[in-house]
Order: C-alpha cells, then structure tokens, then sequence
C-alpha cells in the first residue's frame, strides 16, 4: 500500500480509537457494562459509527470555519486590491470583476456581469484591445497594453490592462491600473516639448534674419568701404599700409562666407526654396566636406512637396541622425533615403556602424539620450511613426514614416 493509503488507515483506525474511547466514558456515566452477546455487539459497533460520526462532524465544521474566513479574507483581498480584476470569457464579456474594477467602470457590480468590456474602450483604441486580446490567447505569458476607457458621466481614464489566458483557454483574467496620472504628466511634457521645438525653430529664424539683416549689411558695406580705399590708394601710398586693406578685405569676404555659412546651418534657404532632398542633398555635402563622413542620399522617386513644417521636421531629424552617426557609430559612410509606399513617406536614416541598445536611452533623464528624444517628438508632432533599430555591432537605423498628405 503507497503512503497515502497508510495514513489514510492509521487515521481511520485513530479515529475509531478515540470513539471507543469516547464510547467507554459515556457507559460508565450511566453505569453499563458489556455482557459480550451478539446483539450487544452490535450495539456497540452502531455506537462507536455514531461517535466517529459526530467527531467527523465537528472536524468538518471547523474546517468549513476556517475555510470560510480564508474565503472572506481572500475575496476582500480581491475585492479592494489596488487594480481593477476581471475574468472575461472567450466573447471578451465579463465574468467576474472585483469592486475596485467595477469602480474604475464606473457601474455597479452586478450589472456588469455578462457586458462586453470592449464597450467600455473608446473608439480610437478599440483596434488595439481586440489585437490585444487576440494575443492573449495566442501567446504565452502576460500581455501588456494602453488603452482609454469611456465611462458614462465620468471623465475619461486610461489604464494600462494586463491580461493573461488561464488552463483552460477559455476565459482570460486582467488587471487594469489606472494610469491617467502619467498619462497626463506625459502629455504635459509632450507639450513642453513641442513649444521647446517651436522656440528653437523661431530663434533660428529670428538670429539667420538678424545675421543677414545686420551683419550681412554692415560686412557689405565695410567690403565696399575698404574697395573705395584701396582704389584711392595711390602707387606711392605706403607698401604696408596697401597690405593691410587688401588682407582686411580677404578677412571681410572669409567673415562673409562663415557668416551666411551659420545664417544656412540656422535655416537652410534650400529647404523653404526647393524641398526637403534638395536640402539634404546640401547638407550632406558640407557635412562631408567638413568631416570626411560620406552621406549618401537616396530617393526612389519623385518626392511630393509635403508642409514646411513636415520638411523642417523630417531634416533636423536627419541632421541630428548624421550627427549621430558621426559622434557615435565609428563608421564613414551614412545613407539617407527617402521613399514613398502605400501612401506613406518612408524616410531613413542608416549606418552600419557600432550600433547601440536603443532602449537603454530612451529612459535616460538629462545629458545624453535628448538627441533621440527630440528625433522622436519631432516625429510624432507631424504625425509620423518614429523608430531607432539597432543593436550593438549592427549598426543603427533611423526611421520615421509619415502619411503622405501632398501640398
Ligand atoms: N548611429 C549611432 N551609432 C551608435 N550609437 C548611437 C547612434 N546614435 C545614437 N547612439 C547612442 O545613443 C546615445 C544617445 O544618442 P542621443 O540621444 O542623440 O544623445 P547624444 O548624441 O547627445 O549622446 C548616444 O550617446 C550613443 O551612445
Ligand atoms: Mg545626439
């Protein structure tokens, strides 16, 4: 017999024990003794059953006790947990949902039980729950999403859903967390942002137009001034002194040339004047002119004219990718494409440098890691698609892909 079946008979035979023992100290409270006959023996045997079953009784009401205040503690663990629990059957409609959940809803308990959870999320991230749930049951493991969730005269909340499949793959069990607080502050910083990137662009703007409406002015006119004397300048005028205006003047025009030099790198005329690859066919010039870095650019077909601000976007976002390149991939050759596919503009960005761990940036407060950040908000403040693939020794793609909506 395994070990089971023994403790299972030392523990009948114990209890039978304790009856008969039990059943001696009632007979000799009422005074009887065993006269050993058949129907007295019997007697004894229905005595000693009845005992055993009331001492099976007891145990079976104190085990029910405690299984009740185990149960009572567990539900109100479950009930007031932090987060929201919901079990949903494979037609995503409710099966079970603790109190907290039932209040993130905003509807009482029992008039949840059975409504789809899908109504409860907007429009705009429906597309993303049903995917979601459609990989809770295909993968292994927690599912993670965002989405926002509508409810009837409460503002709206966004929670982060957690979601797993149980044995059976019938039903799935979530966690919401209420996350409208980052949502929020992220938004906020987003915004921020957003005005930094359109400081930055009027600053530009405002410093290439003060270089070029002033110093512009004043050089052109110190060159006219110094062309003035030195054709006054008479043959007998002193050797040194004809020097000095000619070196002045070579140091007029070199002044001029850094000058509208920084004025283009400010804001590049070619962009405004003849589109975004024409653009970046200057800028990658110079910047192989200057750092023996090859940039090769790339465009598969005409490209569309999209808004300024889309083309502004699009070139600082290459310009911080090149530079990138330059600083950090060890490499002496980057190409920039531009293509346009099923209605998109695919632009990017690559090298086959040292590459990197994107996401080992993308959480780094301060210092290094706002050149990615600032490529990103840029991106998606013009509706695009932002993307950094790389690993290290693979190199590094800079992507943005953005609906094309010609001007
Ligand atoms: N093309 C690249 N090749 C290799 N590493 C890169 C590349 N681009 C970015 N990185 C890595 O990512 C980090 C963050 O880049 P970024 O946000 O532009 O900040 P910064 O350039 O100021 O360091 C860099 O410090 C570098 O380690
Ligand atoms: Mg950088």
């Amino acid at each position: 017999m395994d070990s089971d079946g023994n403790r299972g008979v030392s523990a009948a035979s114990r209890l039978r024990g304790r009856a008969e023992e039990q059943l001696i100290a009632e007979f000799s409270e009422v005074g009887l003794c065993r006269t050993g006959d058949e129907p007295e023996r019997l007697l004894h045997e229905l005595n000693v059953h009845r005992i055993e079953l009331e001492m099976q009784n007891a145990e079976l009401r104190q085990t029910r006790d405690e299984a009740e205040l185990s149960l009572e503690k567990y539900t109100d663990l479950y009930d007031f947990a932090p987060v929201g629990y919901l079990t949903l059957d494979r037609n995503g409609d409710i099966s079970a949902i603790n109190l907290s959940g039932a209040s993130l809803l905003g509807v009482e308990r029992p008039r949840l039980i059975g409504c789809r959870f899908g109504l409860w999320v907007t429009e705009k991230y429906r597309l993303t729950f049903s995917d979601f749930l459609d990989k809770v049951y295909t993968s292994l493991g927690k599912v993670v999403c965002e989405v926002q969730l509508c409810r009837e005269g409460l503002r709206p909340l966004f929670v982060q859903v957690e979601a797993m499949d149980n044995v059976s793959g019938q039903e799935c069990r979530l966690a919401l967390i209420d996350i409208t607080g980052r949502k929020k502050a992220e938004d906020e910083l987003r915004s921020y942002a957003c005005r930094l990137i359109e400081m930055e662009e009027d600053l530009r703007k405002k410093l290439a137009s003060e270089l070029h409406d002033e110093i512009g002015r004043d050089l052109t006119v110190l060159g006219m001034n110094l062309a003035i004397i030195s054709s006054g300048m008479t043959d007998d005028a002193p050797k040194n002194l004809t020097a000095r205006v000619t070196d002045s003047s070579r140091l007029i025009e070199g002044i001029s040339r850094t000058v509208r030099g920084i004025m283009f790198m400010l804001r590049p005329p070619v962009l405004d004047d003849y589109g975004l690859l024409a653009a970046l066919r200057w800028h990658a010039d110079l910047f192989e002119k200057r750092t023996g870095i090859a940039i090769i650019v790339r465009s598969d077909d005409p490209i569309p004219r999209v808004t300024a601000e889309k083309e502004m976007a699009l070139f600082r976002i290459a310009q911080e990718a090149v530079m990138n390149a330059s600083k950090h991939a060890a490499t002496m050759e980057v190409t920039i494409s531009i293509s346009r596919d099923n209605g998109m503009l695919r632009f990017m960005i690559s090298d086959d440098g040292r590459g990197f761990t994107p996401a080992s940036f993308e959480h780094i407060q301060g210092g290094s890691g706002w050149g990615i950040k600032i490529m990103r908000e840029r991106a998606e403040l013009i509706g695009g698609n932002f993307q950094v693939d790389s690993a290290p020794g693979k190199g590094t793609v800079v992507s943005v892909s953005l609906p094309l909506e010609e001007r």
